[in-house]
């Protein structure tokens, strides 16, 4: 295991020797990092003397091995790019939550009123039918769903027919019941002890978001042990800080990241009385309060959804390049995807077309502020479909989501607020995750 720097974040990963002669270093910022940079370094160095060698003699590397997929070759990398600093800059919040009047009817929101598949009862030819949380979308219903218009699509959360195993994501009766209540949300999630618990910094949060904002951490029963071994315990009515704990059981996906999906994108499904909600990832302490948050994303901007662009890059095959470089996914299913995008109609971003409808094809999705209306529930079971459907690496489907949603709906506008990422590290603290882990996620 070493780290490996992704823009200004450090991400622990496993990976091959060939991989590892492809990255950059920096200096790292903790003191367990800078340990284990100095170490990394060295062994750059002598990956790189023996790259020289390699080359001085002519023998082509083999670049991830068996990995090789037909799309996009990973490039050749040597030595340190200069690494760009990325810092916050000022997002203009309303001083206090005291004159926020959440807007009746800014909403010029497109309506229309969608339901969800919640039970499959397809039996195979073979007689054999394993019920899938995603569910069983053929690619027409797929292609059916982009239309923003009363249906009924795939959502996650599909059972199988009566009498079938749950498919997974399962919570109990009281946390269900508890969600229920909840109208304003700030979830997260922790699966695979792949990270600490980090609790929002309480002073910046305003008594009114404490009294009526529901602060949601989602975790599997492995990181709840792990946590309670180290002390953070649960306050009777299930609380640290400010977080409440909600464990679930039957994990939907041996992939972790693939399951942290689901409340990332799916805040609507879990929280079904919600009007609006705030997602950041567990590498994130808020240090900002909800309510003015969603007052400068979403009210002040007449959106109802909002999420930053990348610091880095902004074009999806940047993105694909970046995922192989740093192993982030077998690359062939990253391939598959990638071909099946462009194949309907994604393109390369362009930076000098003034029409182009977003600043950034790609997202930085650690944090997002959502209204639960009709167009951003649609866009976030599109986007977690396509999760489901492809490769857990959401930058990859970001804006081909976005891009096939306003294409098929012209006259229906979807309001997305594509805000800079120097604003998102403006309320939140950024730290790495956690590098001891649990159980490692599984490479799917
Ligand atoms: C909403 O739509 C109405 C009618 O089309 C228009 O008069 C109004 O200005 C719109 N409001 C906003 C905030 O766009
Ligand atoms: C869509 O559903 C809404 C609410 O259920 C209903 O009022 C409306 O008439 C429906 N629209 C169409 C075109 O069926
Ligand atoms: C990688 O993905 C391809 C295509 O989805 C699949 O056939 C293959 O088994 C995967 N390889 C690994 C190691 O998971
Ligand atoms: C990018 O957009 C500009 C302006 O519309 C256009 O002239 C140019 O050809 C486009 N570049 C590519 C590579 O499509």
């Amino acid at each position: 295991m070493a780290l490996h720097r992704h823009g200004s974040e450090v991400l622990p990963e496993r990976r091959d020797i060939s991989g590892s002669v492809v990255r950059s270093y920096e200096r790292l910022r903790t003191r367990r990092g800078r340990k284990l940079g100095r170490f990394t370094k060295r062994m750059l160095s002598l990956a790189l003397l023996f790259l020289i060698y390699l080359l001085g003699f002519g023998i082509k590397l083999p670049f991830h091995g068996s990995h090789h997929g037909s799309g996009l070759k990973v490039p050749v990398r040597t030595k340190n790019k200069q690494r760009k600093q990325h810092f916050p800059c000022e997002a203009g919040f309303a001083k206090s939550v005291d004159n926020l009047v959440e807007p009746k009817d800014f909403m010029n929101f497109t309506q229309f009123s969608i339901r969800y598949i919640d039970r499959e009862e397809i039996i195979s030819e073979h007689g054999t039918f394993e019920p899938r949380f995603g569910g069983h979308q053929t690619l027409q219903e797929r292609e059916n769903s982009f239309y923003a218009r009363n249906q009924t699509l795939h959502c996650g959360f599909v059972k199988g027919p009566v009498g079938y195993p749950s498919t997974g994501f399962d919570l109990n009766e009281k946390d269900r019941e508890y969600m229920n209540t909840c109208h304003i949300v700030v979830s997260s999630c922790i699966f695979g002890s792949s990270d600490f618990l980090r609790r929002p910094t309480s002073k910046k949060i305003s008594d009114y978001s404490k009294k009526n904002v529901c602060f949601v951490m989602f975790m599997d029963e492995l990181t709840m042990e792990k946590l309670s071994s180290e002390g953070k315990v649960l306050d009777g009515e299930g609380y640290v800080g400010l977080w409440r704990i909600v464990v679930v059981k039957n994990l939907p996906y041996t992939d972790m990241r693939k399951t942290g999906k689901v409340p990332k994108f799916l805040p609507h499904r879990l929280f079904p009385s919600a009007r609006y909600s705030i997602w950041l990832d567990s590498k994130l302490r808020l240090q900002a309060d909800p309510m003015l948050t969603l007052e400068y994303f979403l009210w002040r901007e007449g959106s109802e959804y909002a999420i930053s662009n990348h610091y880095d890059r902004h074009c999806v095959w940047e993105e694909v390049l970046q995922n192989k470089r740093l192993n982030k996914y077998n690359h062939t299913a990253i391939d598959e995807q990638f071909q099946f995008y462009q194949s309907d109609g994604l393109i390369k971003f362009n930076a000098t077309d003034e029409s182009i409808p977003l600043p950034s094809y790609v997202p930085e999705g650690s944090f997002i502020v959502r209204a639960h209306s009709p167009m951003s529930n649609l866009f976030s079971c599109l986007w977690f479909n396509e999760v489901d459907r492809f490769t857990s690496r959401d930058q990859l489907s970001f804006a081909y989501t976005f891009l096939k949603l306003r294409r098929m709906n012209p006259k229906k506008p979807f309001f997305l607020n594509m805000f800079k990422d120097c604003e998102r590290r403006a309320l939140v603290k950024l730290f790495h995750h956690r590098v001891d882990g649990g159980p490692p996620t599984t490479f799917v």
